[in-house]
């Protein structure tokens, strides 16, 4: 059945090349289970592997995931102590396999406020999956996308002031060329797992145009049949861009 998912997506052509993901439900899904909730993560990270799996085979470009948000610092410290070691554990666990499939880690956010211990493995995964050419997968961590804009005003702002712009010069493309998602087009489809209907401070700017895609599955659920059914779910979309369709 999930094989032929695949299929139907591979018949049907243009698919999105990238696709945002609020990885949302792992509390409820540990609670549901009378579990504590770093065991909901914990599942969680397994469905990374699914996500990122799937994107491989329906020929995504790139995966940009939300697994740790500016405002999850304020979240119980043996939270956030779990997702910090979650993160390691992901990082030691799966370096290798990414490097061999041809995926390129980026992690976006205010890498500044990690740990010592998380903030040198996520430079080493960088570094070590950088070039893989199937697919650039972004883990936004320490992330919020008002953040992310403000660091950009304040960019542009310095090189006005020190004369290497001028204001009349700052448009849409400078602005997006301070993001941490410079590299990258703007995610055609934003999936956001367990029902809620919230865009959460992630990608405000480069969702602009995104179509949406609410699964009420909840994260450590989701397997790469899931991306799939999103992903015929947009095939089937008709976007306009604010034009009429020809
Ligand atoms: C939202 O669920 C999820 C998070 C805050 C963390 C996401 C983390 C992972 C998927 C695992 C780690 C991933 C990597 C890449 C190391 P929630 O806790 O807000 O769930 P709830 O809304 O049901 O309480």
């Amino acid at each position: 059945m999930s094989e032929e998912l695949l299929h139907q997506v591979t018949l049907n052509g243009a698919g999105p090349v990238h696709i945002a993901v609020i990885m949302d439900g792992n509390g409820r899904w540990a609670r549901g289970r009378a579990l504590p909730r770093p065991l909901g993560h914990q599942a969680g990270m397994r469905a990374v592997r699914e996500a990122v799996e799937g994107a491989l085979a329906a020929g995504v470009e790139v995966l940009t995931l939300f697994a740790f948000s500016q405002e999850n610092w304020q979240r119980p410290a043996d939270e956030i102590g779990a997702l910090m070691a979650l993160l390691e554990e992901y990082i030691a666990r799966e370096m290798a396999d990414l490097k061999q499939q041809g995926v390129t880690v980026r992690f976006l956010g205010d890498l500044e406020r990690l740990p010592q211990a998380q903030r040198a493995a996520v430079e080493r995964l960088m570094a070590h999956t950088e070039g893989g050419t199937r697919l650039a997968l972004n883990i936004c961590i320490s992330y919020g996308a008002r953040a992310e804009l403000t660091r950009a005003a304040r960019l542009l702002a310095e090189e006005v002031r020190a004369g290497r712009m001028a204001a009349s010069d700052i448009d849409e493309e400078q602005v997006a060329r301070r993001l941490y998602t410079s590299a990258f087009p703007d995610p055609d489809l934003l999936i956001r797992t367990s029902g809620e209907l919230r865009l959460s401070n992630f990608l405000l700017w480069q969702l602009a145009y995104a179509e949406i895609y609410v699964t009420p599955v909840l994260w450590p659920d989701f397997q790469r049949q899931h991306l799939w059914e999103a992903i015929l779910e947009y095939q089937r979309r008709d976007r306009r861009f604010g034009k009429v369709t020809a």
